[in-house]
């Protein structure tokens, strides 16, 4: 008998597909932190991303709400931007050729304020070459149903996601909102109205207020929380997915560095997000990559063998 032959690390560890689509890392920019790419170009090679999601997009071009609307918090930062954006169309038109030039996937993250909106935006993008699909933030307030927000309400979630299954031959993720009780509930949700991957988590609500003035510092009160500081439920948040879903989980929330991100793998993500962390470092997301590589050759492990590899006894 000879000496045992030592495990062969596979050709491209850090490979994984979701969705039907192959992509060279599992490491894309969180939507709304990276605007569309372009921004930073001087700062990060954008081809040694996985993949780039690009801030939300909806039907017309929105201002977003008045300042104050970011805060920083322990670990993590406030905002209420309100979703300011360009449009679907000045995007497919003045933002989209450039990132059409680059060797990577561009994942457009879409929403609204009604169903028909979502659908409608879904629908432009469908014609346009460029987009390898959607990721459908459902962490916003149906405004014809009183504004019950679609990503907590799973019949909502439901309605909403299979109206844009209907409307896009492109791949769709499903974004999950923390904002929940019992997340598996929105996991089969989504995965009953068709999507193909489903990502998580969005930003937490918090408040921060200022004593003195006893007024909320931002000016809509309430604003997303990010950073290092959700991370242990975003982590969490993922575990339990990843206890029930049939589709593959895009992990995000706090990831500051490879480290960080191979929690979320771990726990059962495919695939990560890094967000916040570009405001302080707008190269974090490809030193990312740098460390998963590393990781993947120290310990002769491929991305997909990690996914979900959690030991609990
Ligand atoms: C300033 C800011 C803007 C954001 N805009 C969007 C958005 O347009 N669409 C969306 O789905 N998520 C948006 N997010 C949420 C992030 O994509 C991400 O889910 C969240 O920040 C958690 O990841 P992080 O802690 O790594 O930032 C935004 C987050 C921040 C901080």
């Amino acid at each position: 008998m000879g000496t045992p032959l030592k495990k062969k690390l596979p050709k491209n560890p850090l490979e994984v597909t979701i969705a039907g689509l192959k992509f060279k890392n599992p490491v894309m920019t969180a939507s709304g932190t990276f605007g569309y790419g372009a921004e930073f170009v001087p700062y990060t090679d954008l081809e040694k991303l996985g993949a780039i999601v690009v801030k939300g997009l909806s039907l017309y071009p929105r201002q977003g709400n008045p300042g104050p609307r970011i805060v920083e918090t322990p670990c993590g930062m406030l905002n209420a931007i309100g979703l300011q954006n360009v449009g679907v169309d000045e995007f497919i038109e003045k933002k989209l050729p450039l990132l059409k030039g680059v060797k990577t996937h561009v994942i457009a993250n879409i929403f609204g304020e009604t169903i028909e909106d979502y659908m409608e935006v879904a629908k432009r993008l469908d014609r346009v070459k460029g987009v390898s699909a959607l990721e459908i933030n459902i962490s916003c307030p149906n405004v014809k149903k009183g504004g019950i927000v679609f990503g907590t309400d799973p019949q909502e979630a439901f309605r909403v996601v299979s109206a844009i299954r209907k409307s896009t031959r492109l791949p769709l993720i499903t974004k999950l909102s923390p904002n929940v009780t019992d997340i598996k509930v929105m996991v089969k949700a989504a995965e009953d109205a068709g999507t193909d991957a489903i990502s998580l988590i969005n930003t937490l609500t918090g408040m921060v207020i200022d004593v003195e003035k006893r007024r909320p510092v931002l000016a809509t009160a309430t604003g997303g929380l990010s950073g290092p500081a959700i991370r242990p439920v975003a982590v969490r948040m993922v575990w339990q997915a990843a206890s029930v879903a049939r589709v593959p989980l895009i992990g995000m929330g706090g990831i500051m560095n490879a480290e960080d991100a191979l929690e979320f793998i771990i726990a059962g993500a495919a695939a990560v997000q890094v967000g916040t962390a570009s405001f302080i470092d707008p190269d974090a997301a490809a030193k990312v990559v740098v460390g998963l590589e590393e990781y993947a050759q120290r310990h002769c492990v491929s991305m997909k063998e990690l996914a979900g590899s959690l030991k609990l006894a």
